[in-house]
C-alpha cells in the first residue's frame, strides 16, 4: 500500500515539474522572441546582410531588384517573412 502511495505521489511531482518546466519555457521563449519582432528593418539589415558580404547599400538597387535580392537572401539569412519585410522595407525607402 505505502509503495503504491509513492509512486502516485512521484508522479504527481513529475507531472508538476513537467507542467512547471513548460511554463517557464513558453515565458522564455516569449520573452526571448519579444526584441526580434519589435527590432526595426535598418537594424535586422545591419545584423544579417553585412554577414557573408559587404553590405549591399540600399542606393545600389531599385525597389524591384530588392524584392528579388531578399527573396533570394531571405532563405540564406534564414529570416522569416516579418523579418525580410521590415528589410525590405527599409531598403525601398532608403535607396
Ligand atoms: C548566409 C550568407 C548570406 C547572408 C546572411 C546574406 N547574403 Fe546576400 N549573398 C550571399 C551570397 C553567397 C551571394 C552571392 C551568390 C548569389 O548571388 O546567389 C549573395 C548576393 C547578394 C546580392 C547580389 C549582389 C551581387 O553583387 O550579385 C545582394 C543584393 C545581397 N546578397 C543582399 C543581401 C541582403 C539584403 C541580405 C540581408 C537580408 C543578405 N544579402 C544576406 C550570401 C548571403
Amino acid at each position: 500500500m505505502k509503495s503504491t502511495e509513492t509512486i502516485y505521489r512521484i508522479k504527481k511531482i513529475s507531472l508538476g515539474l513537467l507542467l512547471g518546466g513548460l511554463l517557464l519555457g513558453g515565458a522564455i521563449a516569449c520573452a526571448s522572441s519579444m526584441p526580434i519582432k519589435q527590432k526595426p528593418g535598418a537594424m535586422l539589415w545591419g545584423e544579417n546582410c553585412g554577414r557573408c558580404h559587404n553590405v549591399r547599400t540600399p542606393s545600389d538597387y531599385s525597389d524591384a531588384q530588392w524584392d528579388v535580392a531578399v527573396m533570394h537572401m531571405r532563405t540564406r539569412a534564414n529570416l522569416t517573412a516579418v523579418e525580410a519585410q521590415r528589410i525590405v522595407e527599409f531598403l525601398k525607402s532608403s535607396n
